[in-house]
C-alpha cells in the first residue's frame, strides 16, 4: 500500500514561511503513524522532526493533528485513517519550534499556576489515607490525563485570549478539588475566578471531543463553577449570621 504524507515543515531559524512537504511511504505491514514518521525521518529526511517518547499513549508527546484529527501519532494506526492522504500538522495554538514540535511552555505554565498536586492537612495520617471508590469514580478520568496538549490545541478561547489557563489545567484544578484528601484553601479556587480561568471557557466541547483517553475536561471546567458558586453561597450564609 502506498501513502503520501503531506508533512507541515517549518524551522523559523531557516524557513521564511512554512510549507508542506510530500513524502511518499510504502508498507505492507499494520504500523502507526508514528512508526510511519519515524521511518520517513530515518530513510527519506533525517532533519524531520516530532516529538515521541513512550510510543505507548502514555507521555502524550507524540499528539498532532491527523488529516483535521486531534490525536497521538503512537496510538494512530495508518491503515485506520481511511484514506492514502495524509496531512500531517503540528499542534495549533503553541508556537512551532521546528516542523511538527511546538513550544508547550504556556501549557505548562497553566498548569503551575493551579498547584497540581495534594495539599497536605496539618496532620499527615501514618497509615496513610484511603480514598473511597466512589470518591475515586468523581476524579479517576480526571487522573488519566497524560498531558499531551490536544484539549489546549483545539480550544478556540486560547487562540484569541493568552490568560486563558486551558481546559487541561481547569480540569486537573478539578480533579484535586473533588480529592477528599486535599486540603487547599479557597483562595486556589477563587484564584481561578476570572476571565481567564473559569469563566473563561466559552463551553463549546472541542476538547471534550478530541481527549485521546476520553477525559471530559468541560465538565471538569462545570463542576468547578459548581462549586465555586456553591462555596461563595455558604460563605455569604455564614458572615449573615
Ligand atoms: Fe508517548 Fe505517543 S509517544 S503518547
Amino acid at each position: 500500500m502506498e501513502y503520501l504524507f503531506k508533512i507541515f515543515r517549518y524551522d523559523p531559524l531557516e524557513d521564511e514561511h512554512p510549507y508542506f512537504q510530500d513524502f511518499l511511504f510504502r508498507t505492507e505491514e499494520k504500523k502507526s503513524i508514528l512508526e510511519a514518521l519515524m521511518e520517513v525521518r530515518n530513510e527519506q529526511d533525517s532533519t524531520l522532526a516530532f516529538r515521541y517518547s513512550c510510543r505507548e499513549a502514555i507521555c502524550g508527546s507524540c499528539a498532532m493533528v491527523l488529516n483535521g484529527n486531534f490525536d497521538l501519532a503512537c496510538r494512530t494506526e495508518l491503515q485506520k485513517l481511511e484514506s492514502s492522504h495524509i496531512v500531517i500538522e503540528p499542534l495549533p495554538n503553541l508556537e512551532i519550534q521546528k516542523d511538527l514540535v511546538v513550544d508547550m511552555e504556556p501549557f505548562w505554565d497553566a498548569l503551575s499556576q493551579i498547584k497540581p498536586y495534594l495539599f497536605q492537612g496539618e496532620k499527615i495520617q501514618e497509615e496513610g489515607h484511603r480514598i473511597e471508590e466512589k470518591e475515586m469514580d468523581k476524579i479517576f478520568q480526571y487522573i488519566n490525563c497524560i498531558m499531551c496538549g490536544c484539549c489546549y490545541s483545539v480550544c478556540p478561547v486560547i487562540s484569541r485570549d493568552e490568560r486563558y489557563l486551558g481546559a487541561a489545567a481547569l480540569a486537573k484544578l478539578y480533579r484535586f478539588v473533588k480529592d477528599p484528601r486535599d486540603k487547599r484553601p479557597f483562595s486556589s479556587l477563587s484564584a481561578v475566578n476570572t476571565e481567564g480561568g473559569l469563566w473563561g471557557c466559552d463551553t463549546v466541547f472541542r476538547c471534550n471531543e478530541v481527549c485521546p483517553k476520553e477525559v471530559r475536561p468541560a465538565d471538569g471546567i462545570e463542576g468547578l463553577r459548581r462549586k465555586l458558586v456553591v462555596e461563595k453561597i455558604k460563605r455569604v450564609f455564614k458572615l449573615r449570621r
